[in-house]
């Protein structure tokens, strides 16, 4: 039995599918079951509630040996610690005395990186509390998704603008939704792996803003432009959207160490290690951007 959380989510609901193609048993934890489709509910077993929360976790566990591990990192959070660290530490409790073998969790680049990195540095801190309960972990290190592109929808369709806190010229990796479940599926398949490692996950080619908005204008046919937002602009961006003030600091503090080379630090030190996943930025647009438009 394997349990999923938010099979609601964009990776998650991707993980769930791959996993069910390979004819595992599956159970979910998700606070809202009518969030399902109708031919998934009935394909697996439903546990109402947070995985945040001790009671669902317990329920969830019982009898799995393996996890799909997302915490969502709430931008209503009071801070990132909260929003993972903290967020996760029902599930870690729970873990030692569970069956559970392997967990995959969702991480992010940036091991190594001795500065505040906001929602980076906490959710290294998660990977850490899970890989010291002596289970089987994977932490999938991402870079940047591609897909954070869908939040501006809106603004490139209606004046072909995307905003970002980071210099135009700056190339960074990024990797796709869609290749982090795939990653993620593949593990919980196949579970000949063992010991706590991290998969940094990034697309095959870094990335500028610059290089991106003429993917973009190439792909959808119509002029697309970068324009680097301040960190004061970002910040109230963010607060004005809903964002808790911790959060709102933990990003910007994120955003910071990113330009600062801390995505790039990181991939250079590990690059042997590094898993060049395969879709690029421009298929990507064809595949998501495009038909969201
Ligand atoms: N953005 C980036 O560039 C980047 C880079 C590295 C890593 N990451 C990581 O990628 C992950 C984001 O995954 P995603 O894109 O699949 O997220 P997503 O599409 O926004 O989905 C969020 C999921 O979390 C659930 N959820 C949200 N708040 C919750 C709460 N308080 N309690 C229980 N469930 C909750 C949602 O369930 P409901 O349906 O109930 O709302 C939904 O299933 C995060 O862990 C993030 O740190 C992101």
């Amino acid at each position: 039995m394997i349990l999923i959380t938010t099979p609601t989510g964009d990776i998650g609901s991707r993980v769930l599918k791959r996993v069910l193609d390979t004819g595992q048993n599956v159970r979910v934890v998700l606070r809202d079951p009518t969030k399902l489709p109708d031919e998934v509910r009935q394909r697996i077993e439903v546990i109402e509630g947070s995985h945040a929360d001790r009671t669902p976790i317990d329920r969830g566990l019982d009898g799995a040996s393996a996890v799909f591990w997302l915490p969502p990192g709430s931008p209503t959070a009071a801070s990132a610690r909260e929003g993972y660290v903290e967020f996760s530490r029902a599930f870690v409790e729970a873990l030692p005395a569970s069956g559970v073998s392997h967990v995959v969790g969702i991480s992010a680049l940036g091991r190594g990186w001795h500065h505040p990195a906001g929602l980076v540095t906490a959710t290294l801190e998660t990977d850490d509390m899970i890989g010291a309960t002596g289970v089987n972990y994977r932490a999938l290190c991402c870079a940047s998704l591609m897909d954070n592109v869908l939040r501006q929808l809106g603004t490139i369709r209606d004046s072909g603008t995307f905003y970002a806190p980071t210099p135009g010229d700056l190339a960074l990796p990024v990797v796709a939704k869609s290749d982090v479940a795939d990653v993620a599926a593949g593990l919980l398949a196949g579970r000949d792996w063992s010991g706590v490692d991290e998969m940094p996950l990034c697309g095959p080619g870094d990335m500028t803003h610059d290089a991106m908005a003429e993917i973009m204008t190439e792909v959808l046919g119509k002029p697309i432009r970068f324009e680097q937002m301040s960190a004061d602009a970002f910040e109230g961006m963010l607060a004005a959207i809903g964002t808790s003030p911790g959060m709102v600091r933990d990003y910007s503090a994120m955003m910071r160490a990113k330009n600062e080379g801390m995505d790039t630090t990181y991939a250079t030190e590990v690059s042997q290690r590094q898993w060049r996943t395969p879709t690029t930025f421009r298929q990507w647009c064809e595949r998501e951007l495009k038909p969201a438009i």
